[in-house]
């Protein structure tokens, strides 16, 4: 086992397979926080989100999937450093640098800048929601049941910070142009790459890729917009 993991393909199965679960991850993440725009009144979203705090299960799959994240960057970041030792004039030369629009040479930039943004993302709300607190989450009822205002502090963000709007608009596109060629790539390392499986796959890359940047980036650019 620790061969095949130190093997370099064994290492891109691994990075495969969490890129993939991490897409259940992400879809949970985007269905939860679409909330935020279909009712201004927060009540949907805050529902959902003590749903999401209290549930036994979902608070086992949650630290697991986000984790999920972690082992998947550092995975990443190793792989890709050892192929630049082995390889070093090819990824110096501008050709592969400058093409920076092309999901499949850039992986590792757009992985990078999603990590950036993860860092920022955590501060923002997790940290406040779990750690330290905030004023703006002072708890609410809500037919009956007392919960934190989980809308009070993410709508506040998207209100009233441009910057952080662009950040998330941004960051929404890079998720979704990372997934373009992450999902097919991971099913072609796993072994399936019949060319008639290929084409299909890449479509669907596109599709979903799609998906999650508009869903994603949809939800500051409401807020940027609306309020
Ligand atoms: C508009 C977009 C987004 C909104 C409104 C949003 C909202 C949130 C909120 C409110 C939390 C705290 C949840 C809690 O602790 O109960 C959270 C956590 C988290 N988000 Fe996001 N998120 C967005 C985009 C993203 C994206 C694009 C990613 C991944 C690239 C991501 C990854 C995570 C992770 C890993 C956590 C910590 C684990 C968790 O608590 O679920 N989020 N997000």
């Amino acid at each position: 086992m620790s061969n095949f993991l130190s093997a370099s393909i064994g290492r891109k199965v691994f990075m495969s397979l969490t890129g993939l679960f991490l897409l259940s991850f992400l879809f949970l993440h985007l269905t939860l926080n679409l909330l935020l725009i279909f009712d201004d009144t927060g009540i949907l979203f805050n529902q959902a989100a003590h749903f999401m705090a209290t549930n036994p299960l979902i608070r086992i799959m949650e630290p697991i999937l986000a984790s999920g994240f972690i082992i998947h960057i550092i995975w990443s970041g190793w792989i890709t450093l050892e192929n630049m030792k082995a390889r070093p004039t090819g990824y110096a030369s501008g050709d592969q640098l400058l093409k920076w629009w092309e999901p499949a040479k850039n992986m590792f930039i757009l992985g990078g800048m999603i990590l950036i943004f993860l860092v920022l993302h955590i501060f923002n709300f997790w940290v406040k929601m779990k750690i330290t607190g905030h004023e703006l989450l002072d708890p609410i009822t809500v037919s009956g049941v007392e919960m934190q205002n989980a809308y009070a502090l993410v709508s506040n963000l998207f209100k009233n910070y441009e910057l952080y709007d662009l950040i998330y608009i941004l960051s929404g596109v890079f998720v979704g142009l990372h997934i373009t060629h992450g999902f097919w790539s991971a099913f072609q390392t796993i072994g399936l790459n019949n060319s008639n499986w290929m084409k299909r796959l890449k479509c669907l890359a596109n599709f979903i890729g799609f998906v999650f940047a508009i869903g994603f980036s949809a939800i500051p650019l409401y807020f940027l917009i609306k309020f």
